[in-house]
């Protein structure tokens, strides 16, 4: 693990975008594996800086996403697809052909989840972004989740509940389940750029980082990946 700490949240930002830089500056054919979340907006603003400064194309890149709220998808305000488009898709070149999620309003969640197994199966995700949970979650793979874990659907605990309902008008708003990768197709991924910023997630990262590898934290697993970047700001950190 590579554990970079920044002054505050810009700066952390602006280093992540260094390293993702560097992966697309690499092949212009880059797949991405992105979240959503508070956390990567800084990030993704740099992204969308450096594409109008005429530096980077996401012509040819394509993208996979972490996950997605069950009863949410396309057209959706609260959607993490539209929460993709606003944040970064639609002020870049992606195809958003090229981009995808795991789709909340299946019928059939099953065979959703089969079909983004396979499709995660069938390619090599260059660099995998991550946010965490104040419970140390990755993706929505709560605590428990096993780590040989793939997209599965998850019942959110309270505490994710309650730290997500900042987005909604109540918490009762807050969707309960969602489909997400599991923990096998994000060790997958050949690089790892995981952000963190502020002191809720410091004891997540100090569990992450210095704690030992355990089901009951998920982002521990990460400790166990070849090429994994650990992005923070001060107030995450603050634990180390
Ligand atoms: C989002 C995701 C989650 C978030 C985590 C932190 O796609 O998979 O694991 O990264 O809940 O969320 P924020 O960044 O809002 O604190």
């Amino acid at each position: 693990m590579k554990v970079i700490v920044c002054k505050n949240y810009d700066e952390m930002s602006a280093k992540a975008y260094e390293v993702m830089k560097e992966v697309l500056s690499s092949k212009d054919n880059a797949i991405l594996g992105l979240a959503t979340g508070s956390t990567p907006i800084g990030l993704y603003k740099e992204m969308i800086k450096d594409y109008k400064a005429g530096n980077v194309s996401y012509k040819n890149v394509s993208s996979v996403n972490l996950d997605e709220y069950i009863g949410q998808g396309v057209g959706d305000e609260q959607s993490y697809v539209e929460f993709m488009r606003n944040n970064l898709f639609n002020h870049v070149d992606i195809d958003l052909a090229k981009t995808d999620l795991p789709c909340g309003k299946a019928e059939d969640m099953q065979a959703e989840c089969d079909r983004y197994n396979a499709k995660l199966a069938s390619i090599s995700v260059d660099i995998q972004v991550l946010g965490i949970g104040g419970n140390g979650h990755i993706g929505f793979n709560e605590p428990g989740t096993p780590f040989g874990s793939v997209t599965h659907v998850v019942d959110l605990t309270e505490r994710t509940i309650s730290d997500n309902a900042r987005f909604f008008n109540s918490i009762e708003e807050v969707p309960t389940q969602a489909i997400s990768m599991g923990i096998k197709n994000v060790m997958n991924a050949k690089k790892i750029l995981l952000l963190a910023s502020g002191t809720n997630k410091a004891d997540a990262i100090y569990a992450t980082v210095k704690g030992e590898v355990t089901e009951t934290v998920p982002a521990s697993i990460l400790q166990l990946h070849p090429d994994c970047y650990i992005i923070v700001d001060e107030a995450a950190a603050s634990k180390l």
